[in-house]
């Protein structure tokens, strides 16, 4: 009884550290994106989440393969529904039921993911869209909160939605003229009402880098955390940054109408590495680890100083994602698409990122231009470079990219071999117009941030043929499964 007492005492208490734990001084959030194509093995991806104190993660949708690898995790989901089903969603509450069904409550009961929110939409406001689905997302939103509470799980799983920071502006320029846009403003208090009814967090997304890249006159320092920039004076508040500066315009905008009160979540936030001037390794780094030392500080805004869970974008580079923002669009990630580290962070307390383990990688070979093809020949040549870069990513060649200062030799020679690499090495996939070669040597240029990528192996690159030996393995294998199946059945029939 005694030792029973004490063990309960002894889990219990163990229980209520590790919960401490994982609540964390600073567990970290990163958005999974999965516009790659040749993502990172899902369970190395989790493991490199857990590996750097990642507690939270937001996926842009239900995707199976990410869904099961955080079963079991420890790391709490947020599931997103992209904006092209808003339409269906709204219509029917059915078509909510089974979403529901199909992606939220068979993962948290079959496969044991911690979902904690359904994120309907993303960016669905976007002045971009042009008010495509200004319409729906209000109905999705009810209809996935119907959904939720009809399958048990209204108190678990809140309901979100992702918008951009555009849905919000200031007349004056400074934040205490922060207000919704006209356009949506009845839209966002319908939202904003529901969820607040509900329990469900409002979402947004902010990036100085956008403010930085399309605008030639802002104030570069004032992008960073720690940057010198002259300050913005807004009555009794002084703003040193722009992330402070927008965030409180958003939360003078919900004061203003009533809402002053409401949970944040910054969904996305984050600085890329590649693909103009100022996405660069020092931009980066010198960005994010501004804003995790405000994750570990748990530090807020001058408005509002608790902190918002901050998730940052994003976790991996992504190269097939769509560079209609800009060429900087496939190069978001904290580490590199196979895991590997971009630059240091230190992640408080003394640690540091560390890299994805066990990932297989491509043999060590490159496509180059061959040194005996002629670059004067212009149609081979930018009929080869243009397929090339269709089908695969020479973001680093653009201007201010980590590979703009190629000469042409080489910038073909980055462009055929990320294409070499993107159609895993197969033999075919290094033939343009007799222009390339394959190569055993490094062709990156020494102390350069332009690095000649060998993709993960995906199993899909030639293998050399079976050899003999491996048949009667096979056999083996077989007789041994038929014969456990046969004792299986015999075991049923007898029982
Ligand atoms: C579940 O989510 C996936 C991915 O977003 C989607 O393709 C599928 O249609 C969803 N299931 C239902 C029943 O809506
Ligand atoms: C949204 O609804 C409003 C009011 O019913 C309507 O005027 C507008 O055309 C609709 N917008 C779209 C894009 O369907
Ligand atoms: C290739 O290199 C040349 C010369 O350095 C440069 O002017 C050109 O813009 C590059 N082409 C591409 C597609 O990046």
């Amino acid at each position: 009884m005694g030792f029973q007492h004490f063990s309960t005492c002894f889990l219990l208490a163990l229980c209520i550290l590790s919960q401490g734990l994982a609540k964390g001084a600073h567990g970290f959030a990163c958005n999974w994106g999965t516009r790659l194509t040749h993502p990172l093995p899902p369970q190395i991806t989790v493991k490199l989440m857990r590996d750097n104190g990642f507690r939270q993660v937001k996926l842009f949708e239900a995707d199976p393969d990410a869904l099961k690898a955080l079963g079991n995790s420890g790391i709490q989901v947020m599931v997103g529904i992209p904006n092209d089903l808003l339409a269906n969603l709204a219509a029917s509450v059915d078509a909510a039921i089974a979403w529901v069904n199909q992606n939220v409550s068979s993962y948290i009961s079959k496969n044991g993911v911690d979902i904690r929110y359904v994120a309907v939409g993303n960016e669905a406001f976007l002045k971009t869209y042009n008010g495509r689905f200004v319409n729906s997302t209000f109905p999705a939103i009810q209809n996935i909160q119907a959904a939720l509470i009809k399958a048990g799980l209204g108190r678990q799983v809140k309901v979100t939605t992702p918008l951009n920071a555009d849905v919000y502006q200031s007349d004056s320029g400074l934040p205490s003229g922060g207000n919704f846009r006209p356009d949506i403003h009845g839209q966002m208090m319908s939202i904003i009402k529901f969820l607040s009814q509900n329990g469900g967090p409002l979402t947004f997304n902010i990036y100085p880098f956008l403010s930085l890249d399309a605008d030639p006159h802002f104030p570069k320092e004032f992008a960073f955390f720690d940057g010198s920039a002259a300050p913005v004076v807004d009555g009794s508040i002084t703003y040193t940054n722009v992330f402070d500066a927008n965030y409180d315009t958003l939360i003078t905008a919900l004061e203003k109408n009533g809402f002053g009160q409401m949970p944040v979540i910054i969904g996305e936030v984050g600085w890329p590495t590649d693909g103009t001037a100022n996405a660069n390794i020092k931009n980066a780094q010198r960005f994010n680890q501004g804003l995790i030392d405000r994750i570990v500080k748990r530090q807020g805004s001058p408005k509002r100083p608790t902190p918002p869970d901050i998730y940052l974008f994003g976790f991996l580079d992504e190269d097939a994602k769509s560079i209609e923002p800009g060429p900087f669009e496939r190069h978001w990630g904290v580490f590199n698409f196979d895991g590997s580290i971009k630059y240091p962070l230190n992640l408080g307390g003394g640690k540091q990122l560390v890299a994805a383990r066990g990932v297989r990688y491509l043999p060590k070979q490159w496509c180059v231009m061959s040194t005996q093809a002629n670059v004067q020949d212009p149609t081979a040549f930018g009929d080869s470079m243009s397929k090339a870069c269709t089908y695969a990513d020479c973001t680093p060649l653009s201007p201010g990219g980590s590979c703009s200062g190629l000469d042409i030799r080489g910038n073909a020679s980055y462009a055929f071999n990320m294409y070499f690499q993107t159609m895993n090495q197969r033999k075919e996939a290094c033939n343009f117009n007799g222009l390339s070669v394959i190569t055993n040597i490094n062709p990156s240029p020494p102390q350069s941030a332009c690095q000649f990528k060998i993709m993960i192996d995906l199993g899909k690159h030639e293998k050399k043929s079976t050899s003999p030996s491996d048949a009667p393995k096979i056999q083996l294998n077989l007789m041994v499964m038929l014969l456990s199946s046969f004792i299986f059945v015999m075991l049923l029939l007898y029982v």
